[in-house]
C-alpha cells in the first residue's frame, strides 16, 4: 500500500486519538462496572456501553486501517507501524497509563461506597465529553476533507456517547441522595437558621397523614380548605343562631331584645322605603347577627 496522503495522515491522526481513548475506557468501564454493582440499572447501562466502547474500538481499527494506518492503543500492543507511532503514539501512551492508574485509583478514593459510585459517574460524565469532543473534530475534519465514511463513523459514535451521558446525568440527582443519606445527619440536611420546612419533612407529613397516623400538626398543616369550609359553615350556623336570638329576645320583651326588635324593624323599614326586594333585608339579618354574635 502507498504511503498515505497528508490528508489520510491527519484523518488517521485523530482517529487514532479517539481509538486511545476508547481503549483506555474499556479499562475505566471495567472498574467502573464492578463498582456499580449495588444500582442495577447502572450496572446494566456501563455493560451495554463497554460493549458499545469495543464495537467502536474495532470500527475506528478498520477505519485507519482502510486510510493505510494502523491503530496504536499504546505500547503494549505489538507492532506500532510508522504512521501511528508517529502521530499517536504519544498520545496513546499517555491513555494507556492513565487507564492502568484509574482502576486501583477508583476503588480506592472516596468517603465511602455511595461517595466512590457518584465520583465514578461524574468520571464516566467526562469522559463521555471528551469522546463527544473528539467524534465532533473527526465528523468536521472528516466533511472538510469529503471524506463521508469517517464523517458517518464519527456521527455514529457521537451519538451513542451523548446516549450514555445522558443517562449517565440522570443518575446524578439519585447518586447524590444516596451519599447525603449515607454520611449527613438529617438534622443537618437544611441550611442553617432556615425556616422552611425541607421537602423529605414534607414528604414525610404527607405520608404519615395518608397512612392514619398523622399528628394534630400534621392534620393542621394539610387540612387548611377543610377549615376554611368549617368556618364558612359555622358563620352560617352563627348567623343562624343570631337570628333566633333576636326573635326569641323580642317576645320574651326584654329591654335589649326590644332594642334590638326596634332597630331591626326600623331597619326593615327604611330599607322597605329604599327598595322592594328581599335583598336589603338579608343583608340588614346579617349585619345585625354580626353584632349580636360579636356580644
Ligand atoms: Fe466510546
Amino acid at each position: 500500500m502507498a504511503d498515505p496522503t497528508a490528508r489520510e495522515l491527519k484523518l488517521i491522526q485523530y482517529l487514532n486519538e479517539a481509538y486511545g481513548k476508547e481503549k483506555q475506557l474499556e479499562t475505566t468501564l471495567q472498574a467502573q462496572i464492578k463498582l456499580a454493582k449495588p444500582e442495577k440499572t447502572l450496572e446494566k447501562r456501563l455493560k451495554d456501553h463497554y460493549k458499545e466502547t469495543k464495537a467502536q474500538s474495532k470500527n475506528i481499527e478498520r477505519r485507519i486501517k482502510a486510510l493505510g494506518g494502523k491503530a496504536d492503543a499504546g505500547p503494549d500492543l505489538p507492532g506500532p507501524d510508522a504512521v501511528s507511532g508517529a502521530v499517536g503514539g504519544v498520545t496513546n501512551v499517555a491513555n494507556k497509563a492513565l487507564a492502568a492508574a484509574k482502576g486501583p485509583v477508583q476503588a480506592l478514593r472516596g468517603t465511602g461506597p455511595e461517595d466512590n459510585l457518584l465520583r465514578n459517574v461524574r468520571d464516566a460524565y467526562w469522559n463521555e465529553a471528551e469522546e463527544i469532543a473528539h467524534y465532533n473534530v473527526i465528523e468536521s475534519a472528516a466533511n472538510a476533507l469529503d471524506d463521508k465514511e469517517t464523517a458517518q463513523l464519527a456521527k455514529d459514535h457521537r451519538r451513542q456517547e451523548e446516549r450514555m451521558q445522558k443517562f449517565l446525568e440522570g443518575q446524578i440527582d439519585k447518586l447524590v441522595k444516596s451519599v447525603v443519606r449515607a454520611e449527613i445527619p438529617a438534622k443537618e440536611r437544611k441550611a442553617p437558621g432556615s425556616t422552611t420546612r425541607s421537602s423529605s419533612s414534607r414528604s414525610s407529613s404527607r405520608s404519615r397523614a395518608s397512612s392514619g397516623t398523622s399528628t394534630s400538626r400534621s392534620t393542621s398543616s394539610g387540612s387548611t380548605a377543610k377549615k376554611a369550609a368549617s368556618t364558612t359553615k359555622k358563620a352560617a350556623s352563627s348567623t343562624r343562631k343570631a337570628a333566633s336570638t333576636t326573635r326569641k329576645a323580642a317576645s320574651a320583651g326584654t329591654k335589649k331584645a326590644a332594642t334590638t326588635a326596634r332597630r331591626s324593624s326600623a331597619a326593615s323599614r327604611s330599607s322597605r322605603a329604599k327598595s322592594s326586594g328581599g335583598s336589603s333585608n338579608g343583608a340588614s339579618t346579617s349585619s345585625s347577627s354580626s353584632s349580636a354574635s360579636k356580644s
